[in-house]
């Protein structure tokens, strides 16, 4: 039996996850796998309810669990930039007490999803590749981090701090994916200009000396942000502090056609970890069930994989959802001019209906279908 704390969060949060629990559901049945599903709080909805975005109490519970199946935190309701209390708190709170240091956002494009994206169809073709963001430091937790007013105005600062142990063992992880790989490592820094850059690059340069299977670059974050876009099949994994990750995943996210299918993993030195859609709670569509749930689907396989060691399971979810791509299965963000709409839930129930179609029936031949 495995417990898993789901976290649905805010706006479409609660959707698409309740579609990655189902999928969840249906991998039990079909591989004999109980799974206990503890609901819980977080972000925007456990303010409201309790004042705070992360309860102690939750945090405990996701200590003692398998895994933590997140959605989605924030929105316009406790979006003003002077409250003291943020949903997006909970969601860094929860990363630094569970010490998921190393965020893995796999960006692989779907070969029916081409046509989605807004780059050239020829730039696409085979690209796979993994960002590790480093998740529990850099400018998001340093101190002093605060807005004050000084005799010429007020004024603001962040604080960008990176030990180098903390650098090393995000890189690791990196090392440990790119073995597994193609053997090739991309360390993203701004060593031209920023200290803890600098700092990043002598350490990447060390690792790299331990680790001559693995063939490592080091790029500096701009041209990184266009090569991403120019020459997108060139990478196998990038690790990069946690704010450079932060956007270039999203930019990275263009590749594979919609943010609505980007999964991820944050990990630590344990099993437990955090599975979460890198999109946010799209206010503007919450509630009308035309959110898409792959990438929390996505996200659940990743699950699967990390921290249960269910890796045909894993397999299975993800050709599940290639199956239904292929099958013309469009959410809104997917589909083009004239393209039948699939909602949130039937987009579910299909991914359900793979999972459960016999195998060898034509749908999914088992191997080979990602
Ligand atoms: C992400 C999100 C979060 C982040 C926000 C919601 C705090 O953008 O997971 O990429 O910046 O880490
Ligand atoms: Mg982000």
């Amino acid at each position: 039996m495995y417990r898993i704390v789901v976290l649905p969060g805010d706006g479409i949060g609660p959707e698409v996850t309740r579609e990655a629990v189902k999928v969840l559901e249906a991998i039990g049945r079909r591989y004999g796998h109980r799974f206990e599903f503890v609901e819980d709080l977080i972000g925007g909805i456990c303010i409201d309810q309790h004042g705070t975005a992360l309860r102690p109490e939750t945090i405990a519970r996701c200590r003692r669990a398998a895994a933590v199946l997140l959605g989605a935190v924030g929105g316009p309701k406790w979006d003003d930039p002077r409250a003291a209390v943020r949903p997006e708190q909970g969601l860094l709170g929860l990363r630094k007490a569970l010490k998921v240091y190393a965020n893995l956002r796999p960006v692989k494009v779907y070969p029916e999803l081409v046509g989605a994206s807004p780059l050239r169809a020829d730039l696409l073709d085979g690209v796979d590749f993994v960002v590790v963001r480093e998740l529990t430091g850099g400018l998001y937790f340093g101190k002093p981090k605060r807005q004050w007013e000084a005799a010429d105005g007020p004024r603001a600062v962040d604080t960008c701090l990176y030990r180098a142990s903390e650098i090393e063992r995000v890189l690791r992880v990196g090392y440990a994916l790119a073995a597994a790989r193609r053997k090739k490592l991309t360390s993203v820094d701004k060593a031209n200009v920023l200290a803890t850059s600098q700092l990043w690059r002598r350490v990447a340069l060390r690792l790299a000396g331990e680790h001559p299977d693995v063939q490592t670059e080091h790029q500096l974050v701009d041209s990184c942000a266009m090569a991403l876009l120019t020459r997108p099949r060139d990478f196998d994994v990038l690790v990069m502090d946690n704010m450079f990750g932060d956007i270039l995943t999203d930019e990275a996210a263009a590749l594979a056609g919609s943010l609505g299918v980007m999964p991820s993993a944050s990990l630590g030195d344990g099993r437990l970890g955090v599975y979460e859609p890198i999109h946010g709670t799209a206010p503007d569509i919450a509630g009308k069930g035309i959110a898409n749930p792959l990438g929390s689907i996505l996200s659940a396989a990743l699950l699967l994989r990390h921290s249960l060691g269910l890796e045909s399971e894993a397999q299975a979810v993800e050709s599940a959802v290639a199956t239904v791509l292929r099958d013309g299965r469009r959410t809104a963000d997917l589909a083009r001019p004239g393209e039948a709409v699939t909602s949130t839930t039937a987009m579910g129930d299909a991914v359900v209906a793979a999972i459960e179609a016999p195998v060898g029936a034509g749908r999914w031949g088992g191997a080979g279908s990602l």
